[in-house]
């Protein structure tokens, strides 16, 4: 198990613990955190499930891929250090990340 900390965009935050080997989309969904849409079910190509990760868990992550990037540019939201939760996977190398939802498009 993972331990993830997820800040939802009424700014309550929450600890989960995640199974390794889902992605973070996948884990903030499995908790009932439904604000995270995730239409396309983690195909990446609908960028609901858009997050900002804190700047010391982003340095952890490996960095985004061509279509994720091209799909974060469509966000007006987009910040630094934004991702898309179903493009990160949960190993005990990301444990203690920290991510906020990021508004809706
Ligand atoms: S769930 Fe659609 S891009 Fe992540």
């Amino acid at each position: 198990m993972t331990e993830i900390l997820v800040t939802d965009r009424s700014g309550t935050q929450r600890a989960l613990q995640a199974e390794d080997g889902l992605t973070l989309m996948e884990a903030i969904r499995e908790q009932g955190i439904d604000e995270l849409l995730a239409l396309c079910g983690g195909c990446c190509s609908c960028a609901t499930c858009h997050v900002y990760v804190d700047a010391d868990s982003a340095t952890a992550l490996p960095p985004p891929s061509e279509d994720e990037n091209d799909l974060l540019e469509s966000s007006s939201h987009r910040q630094a250090t934004s991702r898309l939760a179903c493009q990160i996977r949960l190993t005990p190398a990301v444990a203690g990340l920290r991510v906020v939802i990021a508004p809706e498009d």
